[in-house]
């Protein structure tokens, strides 16, 4: 890698003030870049597979199960953050080893079965495997926080051959994603400790959320048995 390049990745303002990882970075700095391609393709695969199910249901059945999707990609600081953090030893290799969520990808459902559907679909092809389920909509966690999360290992096809690569896929509704991003932003208002009667209002606002999500459900299979029911008349 040439030095500008080097040198752009050292000076990043948010490494500047932790020489430790500074450090790190500019002595792997080439296996980082590699790293990137690797996995933003598993991304790339993923989001393909996952549109490719989407279009056919269109087409099928007549719906998109999904609405959205959003992906992101563990960046260096992060990456060598968490591994301290976490007592493991600093360097690409160990990202490789010890962190499934460097490559990620969030899809946005309209409604809970279609959850389900997605990650059956994906998990059945036969170049993709599953390596972690974690279901918080069947086990929320305390807080309120509802979402599948599972970890994949996606296929890329490089020079050298196949690669497998893992990617943490968060699946979850829109009303659950709602409530997740409005969370997340209120751990990030400055406020060290959140009172605990705002917590319990927000686990509650969880719970509302829920039963909407359920009732939206309900409304959508009620309408699908009225439509096949004037289709045969
Ligand atoms: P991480 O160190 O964050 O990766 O935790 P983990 O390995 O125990 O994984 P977990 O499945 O619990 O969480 C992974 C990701 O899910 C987080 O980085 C968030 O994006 C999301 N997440 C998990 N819990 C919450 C939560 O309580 N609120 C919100 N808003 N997001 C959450
Ligand atoms: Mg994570």
């Amino acid at each position: 890698m040439n030095i500008e390049k080097r040198q752009n990745l050292a000076e990043r303002s948010d490494f500047k003030d932790d020489a430790q990882l500074q450090s790190v970075l500019l002595d792997n700095a080439e296996e980082f870049i590699e790293l990137e391609i690797l996995y933003n393709s598993g991304i790339r695969e993923i989001m393909t597979k996952l549109e490719i199910l989407d279009n056919e249901f269109k087409v099928r059945f007549k719906r998109n199960p999904i609405h959205h999707m959003e992906c992101r990609l563990k960046n260096p600081l992060s990456i060598l953050q968490k591994l301290r953090r976490r007592g493991y030893e600093l360097s690409v290799n160990s990202a490789k080893t010890n962190l499934t969520d460097l490559a990620g990808v969030r899809v946005i459902c309209n409604y809970i079965d279609d959850i389900y559907v997605i990650s059956d679909l994906l998990c059945a092809q036969d170049d993709v495997s599953l390596v972690k389920i974690t279901d918080y909509i069947k086990s929320p966690k305390a807080n309120g926080y509802r979402s599948l999360h599972i970890v994949v290992n996606a296929p890329v096809y490089l020079n050298e051959g196949k690669k497998y690569v893992p990617v943490e896929i968060q699946i979850r509704t829109i009303a659950m994603d709602f409530w997740a991003s409005l969370e997340h932003q209120i751990h990030y208002k400055g406020v060290e400790c959140i009172p605990d009667q705002l917590t319990q209002k927000l686990k509650e606002c969880a719970e509302n959320i829920a039963s909407i999500d359920v009732e939206m459900q309900n409304i959508d299979i009620e309408l699908k048995e009225i439509i096949k029911a004037a289709n045969k008349l």
